[in-house]
């Protein structure tokens, strides 16, 4: 990055930006990474900076959570973590909310069992910022966070403002399909050129005071069957099927426990690596290809990954 650029980002109001900085902590799966950070704390200041990037042909790359993520040991281009203001109005019960891209899910799951909202229980338990489970349309066995979808803004890397209404199945099925958005994505298909999500408004599938019941209780399955407590990057892989589970196939295989350097495979779920301490994306690089040779060998099947990787492996 030329010292000009740095100078704009530095520059820049609503944000805070650093430069070569330490990013092992910015993940969950807490990688061995640099690389250069701008906090963005409004949608102008986005818009400016993201026209900086295009302007100057620099990739970047959002760092919602850090949860499902693995950084690269260095990042020439930019990361960006959003952190737009959440409205302080009360929560109280409406057809549909708005809220900002950069909101922890767990704080809307705590209000849907407070308030008992139908359909807000598919997004129990995953670790992420809404704009992040948007993007890769994130969900459970209890459903895709895209069934509650009804408008996202976004900002393109040119800098400009849309929005995405999602007023049918139809318009719902060309905008998500499993693990993946249909908006946000550059047409070029060029890395780091993808829009970034803003704003997004979700509806409900009505009233049901048993939704909190079920939110404990998926909580206390989620923790008993994940690592939720060790240094991980959620799944690995994508489900190839409904049948296909990668977690069940990879066990099937016998195996967990399989270690590259400082990262292994999971013991409780399968789908899941842990770093020990150190590693780095080139280990994780090195595990997804031994993994998914023999997920192909037994299988016949290429499993693809669902963990984002900041630069292509
Ligand atoms: N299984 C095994 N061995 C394992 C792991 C799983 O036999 O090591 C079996 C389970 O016993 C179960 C089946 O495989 O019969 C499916 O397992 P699970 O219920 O854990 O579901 P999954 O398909 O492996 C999906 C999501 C998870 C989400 C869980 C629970 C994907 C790729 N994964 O896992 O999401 O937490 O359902 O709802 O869709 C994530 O997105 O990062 C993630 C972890």
């Amino acid at each position: 990055m030329n010292l000009e650029l740095k100078q704009h980002f530095a520059n820049l109001s609503d944000s805070e930006f650093l430069f070569d900085t330490d990013l092992s902590r910015s993940s969950t799966f807490a990688l061995v990474a640099r690389g250069s950070l701008l906090k963005v704390r409004s949608v102008p200041a986005l818009k400016k900076a993201l026209k900086l990037c295009t302007e100057y042909r620099l990739h970047y790359k959002v760092i919602g959570l850090g949860a499902n993520l693995v950084l690269p040991e260095s990042f020439d281009g930019l990361y960006i973590k959003l952190l737009l203001p959440t409205p302080e109005t009360k929560m109280e019960l409406r057809e549909t909310y708005r809220f900002p891209a950069s909101i922890n899910l767990s704080k809307l799951t705590q209000f849907a069992a407070k308030v008992g909202l139908k359909g807000w229980e598919v997004f129990t338990g995953i670790p992420a910022t809404l704009g992040g489970a948007i993007f890769m349309n994130a969900g459970t066995r209890l459903g895709e966070i895209s069934e509650l979808v009804t408008r996202v803004e976004y900002i393109t890397a040119e800098g400009e403002e849309q929005s995405l209404i999602i007023g049918s199945e139809n318009e719902r099925e060309r905008a998500f399909s499993y693990r993946k958005n249909h908006f946000c994505h550059n047409s070029e298909n060029k890395f780091g050129r993808d829009a970034i999500i803003t704003y997004v408004e979700l509806t409900h599938k009505g009233y049901d005071d048993t939704i909190k019941d079920s939110i404990k209780d998926y909580q206390l399955k989620r923790n008993r069957s994940q690592p939720i407590s060790q240094k991980t990057c959620g799944c690995v892989f994508k489900n190839a099927s409904r049948k296909l589970h990668a977690g069940k196939c990879i066990d099937l295989l016998g195996l967990k426990g399989l270690s590259h350097g400082a990262l292994s495979v999971d013991h409780t779920h399968a789908n899941f690596m842990v770093n020990r301490g150190g590693a780095s994306a080139h280990e994780f690089e090195k595990l997804v290809k031994m993994i998914k040779s023999e997920l192909y060998l037994h299988y016949g099947v290429h499993f693809e990954l669902e963990v984002q990787v900041s630069t292509p492996l």
